[in-house]
């Protein structure tokens, strides 16, 4: 039983309280992704998971048990950094299989597990040499295999891809997945890249300011943030906000009136709407969906693009404020003629003054 239960657990440095009073259970089994800006308790938060900062308030429990006051090698956890410190004039195959001599694994036992998990992670050809004549992507694996042959009942990575190539992190990302459903062992992954986290998780953890915002699936997080923190975190090029003034309802639906005093009709929105989100991917040029906006001549201006090939971001400057909108790479944009945009309603976030995500009636 490897279920990861975190009850009213409060971290503080000193006097200064960086983590306050948070609740999680991670199922056993998953990938959970602790995901959250620079400096938000990820890090603390699992090290303290591993047992390698004290607990200042609540309980930590794995597999049922309160492991507080328990020592880390005690917990069962192992643990990959970012940096993957190998030691340099040893093997691969030594480097692997230092800490089960450290706890005196008898030597049949300790070169059986050596193979299983060299096997697994196709480090069977490597055994035999040093670290410096391995690649940064062969380094990872190899300190991988080290927290892995303990066969520790959770898996804590903290970053552990940060330092590696574009490539190589898509890699070692399918690698880890394909570990996880192989082991079918609980993981505990930290990051701040929301690319890495949409990808690798079964369940996000938003983290801010040493709370939690959200805890969803991947599709959940991205379909329906909790709030406006959580909704400009995941995506990229981040969703759209504009400023409403007021929402009218009228027969056809609501009015809202933006910012700058231009008006908007779209599907039935909840009265205290104080902001509306909208993904650049769901934005049309034209006005091929329900709700829309027209700007004249001179009222709208490009404040930049970036081409991807067969599509472009497309960085507008608005009457209401600034707008970013993914549109074909072909489509153009003439400032000396006027711009009409559109998108389904329903595509649309509503948030409230505090920033909390504000349910739609049904349709
Ligand atoms: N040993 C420490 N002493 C004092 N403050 C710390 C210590 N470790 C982390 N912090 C502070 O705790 C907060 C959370 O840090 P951390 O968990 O490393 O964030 P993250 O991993 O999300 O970037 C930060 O404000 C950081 O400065
Ligand atoms: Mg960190």
């Amino acid at each position: 039983m490897s279920e990861v239960l975190i009850e009213g657990v409060s971290k503080r440095f000193g006097r200064t309280e960086v983590i306050h009073g948070i609740d999680l259970r991670i199922k056993e089994g998953e990938l959970t992704v602790l995901l959250g800006p620079s400096g938000c308790g990820k890090s603390t938060l699992l090290r303290m998971i591993a047992g390698l900062e004290d607990i200042s308030e609540g309980v930590i429990r794995i597999g049922g048990e309160e492991v507080n006051d328990l020592e880390p090698v005690e917990r069962g956890c192992a643990m990959v950094f970012q940096n993957y410190a190998l030691y340099p004039h040893q093997t691969v195959r030594r480097n692997m299989a230092f800490p089960l001599k450290m706890a005196r694994l008898p030597r049949a036992e300790i070169a059986r597990r050596v193979a299983a998990t060299a096997k697994l992670l196709q480090l069977e050809e490597l055994l035999d040499r040093l670290p410096r004549d391995l690649s940064g992507g062969q380094r990872q694996r190899v300190a991988m295999g080290r927290a892995m042959i303990r066969e520790p009942k959770i898996f804590l990575f903290d970053e552990p891809l940060s330092n590696l190539d574009a490539e190589l992190r898509v890699r070692m990302r399918l690698e880890i997945s394909r570990l996880q459903r192989e082991l079918l062992a609980t993981m505990v992954f930290v990051t701040h890249d929301q690319v890495e986290a949409m990808t690798l998780a079964h369940r996000i953890v938003i983290m801010r300011a040493g709370l939690i915002e959200q805890v969803g699936t991947p599709l959940e997080v991205y379909r329906r943030p909790a709030n406006r923190f959580v909704a400009g975190f995941i995506g990229s090029p981040a969703m759209n906000f504009i400023d409403v003034r007021e929402v009218r309802a009228d027969a056809t639906g609501s009015q809202l009136t933006l910012g700058d005093g231009s008006t908007l009709v779209a599907g039935a929105l909840p009265a205290e709407t104080a902001s509306v989100g909208i993904r650049p991917e769901h934005i049309r040029i034209g006005l091929a969906e329900r709700a829309s906006l027209s700007f004249a001549a001179g009222q709208h201006r490009s404040i930049g693009a970036e081409h991807l090939g067969d599509r472009s971001y497309r960085y507008l400057s608005l009457p209401f404020g600034e707008l970013t909108m993914l549109a074909p790479e072909e489509q153009v944009i003439d400032e000396t003629e006027p711009l009409a945009i559109s998108f389904d309603p329903a595509r649309l976030h509503c948030f409230a003054h505090d920033g909390r995500r504000l349910e739609r009636a049904a349709a």
